[in-house]
């Protein structure tokens, strides 16, 4: 089984993704973050998904409750005020581990040298402090799947931003330039992946299923209304699913950079598909995906 290690500000698609990551990896941990909401819910939400599934086994590590450099800025008509659409409501979260999220993922990538996959699915803001405080990291990390960033198509928080890349530009300009491994698994392919009612349906019958169909409601209408599409995009889960599989998707070695200094374009991610700037690339920037294959996997795993 595959190592991961999780940082997420859950949110409803990071808690899918949690799901999935537990059922199929070994899950050495999870640190939490602000962004989709604040630092306290991202954390309670993501307890809770792990006493849903009776992972309470997973230790939960708080990191940073801001961006390095901007304010907080959450996405209540997507997640709901508590991140993951007033869901799990009555379930006890329960207490996280004690520690602090960058010291917690240095801490694991030494311990799991050259064995650890860790899955971003949040604002950068853990591993850029990570990163500045060790950088060995780059030596003991065997990957880094990073779900963020756009490079062909438009963003989803402003006209060129993807979100965790919106939230902490600087954060992200630190971690796509650190030298890692990394894979980017942007907008590209995860607005193509596509969860409806009919596989939610299909989910049904176990706590899982029905934390989705429970979680997801008014993330739909929100997709709808922007998109016009009654579906949630599997943002997350698919970015735990190339760490899982990359055959879930065709990637491209580009040359990627955020922007940080643009009212109009902050945390765009800029790629250089035709070699303009020079530089060499420094991330498998994914391309395509077999969303059809990856949701039908997301499905069966629910069932197990
Ligand atoms: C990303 O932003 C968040 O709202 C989601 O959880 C996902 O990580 C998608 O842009
Ligand atoms: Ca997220």
């Amino acid at each position: 089984m595959k190592k991961l290690l999780l940082d997420v500000d859950t949110g409803i698609d990071d808690a899918i993704g949690i799901i999935l990551a537990a059922k199929r990896a070994d899950v050495v941990g999870i640190t939490t973050v602000n962004g989709n909401t604040s630092l306290d819910y991202a954390t309670a939400n993501t307890l809770k998904v792990l006493n849903l599934i009776g992972r309470t086994d997973i230790p939960v590590v708080r990191g940073a409750d801001r961006p390095l450099l901007r304010e907080p800025h959450f996405e209540v008509s997507v997640h709901g005020n508590d991140g993951i659409g007033g869901a799990l409501k009555e379930m006890d979260a329960g207490e996280p581990a004690s520690g602090f999220a960058p010291d917690f993922i240095i801490e694991m990538a030494q311990k799991h040298e050259r064995e650890l996959t860790l899955v971003l699915t949040a604002p950068l803001t853990n591993m850029a402090l990570a990163i500045r405080k060790e950088p060995r990291l780059r030596d003991w990390v065997k990957e880094v799947v990073i779900m963020g960033g756009a490079v062909r198509v438009p963003g989803n928080i402003t006209p060129t931003a993807e979100y965790n890349m919106y939230i902490d530009p600087e954060a992200a300009k630190i971690v796509l330039q650190s030298g890692l491994p990394i894979t980017l698994v942007g907008l590209d392919v995860t607005e193509q992946t596509l969860l409806t009612d009919v596989e939610i349906g299909r989910m049904q019958g176990s706590p899982e299923g029905e934390f989705v169909k429970d979680s997801t409601g008014q993330y739909m209408k929100r997709y709808k209304e922007i998109t016009g599409i009654h579906a949630c995009a599997m943002h997350d889960p698919l970015a735990v699913g190339v760490a899982l599989d990359r055959s879930f998707v065709r990637t491209g070695r580009l040359h990627v950079d955020v922007e940080t200094n643009s009212d109009l374009c902050d945390g765009q991610t800029v790629a250089d598909f035709s070699n303009w700037t020079g530089k060499q690339p420094n991330l498998d920037v994914c391309l395509e995906a077999d969303s059809g294959r990856f949701i039908e996997y997301l499905v069966e795993t629910m069932k197990m």
